[in-house]
């Protein structure tokens, strides 16, 4: 039999494949193709305590081989998110982080606040975000920030505690200060700083000119932020960037990745995620694995 399960701080799931924030919206349209809860687990579309509108469009712009997304982080706002979304994602039979963000140390704490009663696996921080306070600066460039945001929300929050890193900036610095003021895990990472052309018109492609680069495109480079991070602080991470398949999460698992979160490839075809999942099992097989587990950071030198 094989055995699928793994642990991430403590937390057991059933499987190392999660849904990424964002990228499956609330569930709404990929459970006509796939049963969410044979997944190892759900990350929310990010939320926000007051509701968002969003960017512009166009907010979404191919390359050969990702994707460039300025959605802006729309979304209905944490109340809303509770009394008609997360009765529906509370449902699939599986673990769900929800993924919250804030323009405010402020804002980040009155969603922790709102959320820090129900029955959800934990929390997951996304500090890509700008921080109005300093000037626009994403959170997750300023360590010091970090580290009074992660302490705070651990005041109020007590279950499990995902922070979510930008894969630019000082990000070695940012992982080791969030894991000591209280996250349990990391997510490595978000999306990479990236613009199209259009080339008819001369201008940007994105309505709000720029935007974050997903899929296959990033994966060689999370994958070695994932092999740095573990090799410097050992922590428990959720590998996320580029996977396309079961030889893409077995990889990241080498390289350090506790489990992994799978974004893009959803866009491409919302059935990835199973197939994924019966790949993950031919691959352990041609290894002569029965265990999951014992791949973990299991990289030869
Ligand atoms: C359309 C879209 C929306 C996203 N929304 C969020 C979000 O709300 N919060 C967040 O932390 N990350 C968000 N992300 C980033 C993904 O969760 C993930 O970190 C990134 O896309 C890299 O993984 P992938 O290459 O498998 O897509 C979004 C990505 C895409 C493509």
């Amino acid at each position: 039999m094989l055995d699928l399960s793994v642990k991430v701080a403590g937390v057991t799931f059933k499987n190392p494949v999660l849904l990424a924030s964002g990228t499956w919206g609330f569930g709404e349209k990929l459970k006509s193709y796939l049963d969410l809860s044979t997944l190892g687990g759900l990350v929310s579309k990010g939320i926000s305590l007051k509701p968002r509108e969003g960017n512009p469009p166009p907010r979404l712009a191919e390359t050969p081989c990702g994707l460039i997304n300025a959605i802006g982080l729309e979304n209905p706002g944490v109340e809303v998110f509770k009394k008609h979304i997360l009765p529906q994602l509370l449902a699939f039979k599986t673990h769900l982080l929800v993924n919250i963000f804030g323009e405010t140390i402020d804002e980040f704490l009155g969603v922790a606040e709102a959320l820090k009663d129900e029955p959800i696996t934990g929390l997951e921080l996304n500090i890509s975000c700008p921080n109005v306070a300093k000037g626009g600066l994403a959170f997750g460039h300023d360590p010091a920030t970090v580290k009074t945001l992660v302490e705070e929300i651990g005041k109020i929050y007590s279950g499990f505690l995902v922070v979510k890193l930008p894969p630019v900036g000082p990000v070695l610095d940012v992982a080791r200060v969030a894991l000591e003021s209280g996250a349990d895990a990391l997510t490595v990472a978000n999306t990479y700083p990236a613009l199209a052309v259009d080339l008819a018109s001369r201008r940007l492609a994105l309505g709000r000119g720029t935007g974050g680069l997903s899929g296959p495109a990033i994966k060689p480079l999370t994958l070695k932020l994932v092999y740095d991070l573990y090799r410097e602080l050992k922590a428990p991470i959720f590998g996320c960037g580029g996977i396309t398949s079961g030889k893409d999460v077995l990889e990241y698992i080498l390289c350090g990745a506790a489990a992994v979160q799978v974004g893009t490839a959803t866009l491409l075809d919302p059935q990835n995620p199973a197939k994924i999942l019966t790949e993950i099992e031919e691959e352990l097989k041609k290894l002569g694995e029965t265990n999951l587990g014992n791949l973990l950071a299991a990289l030869k030198y």
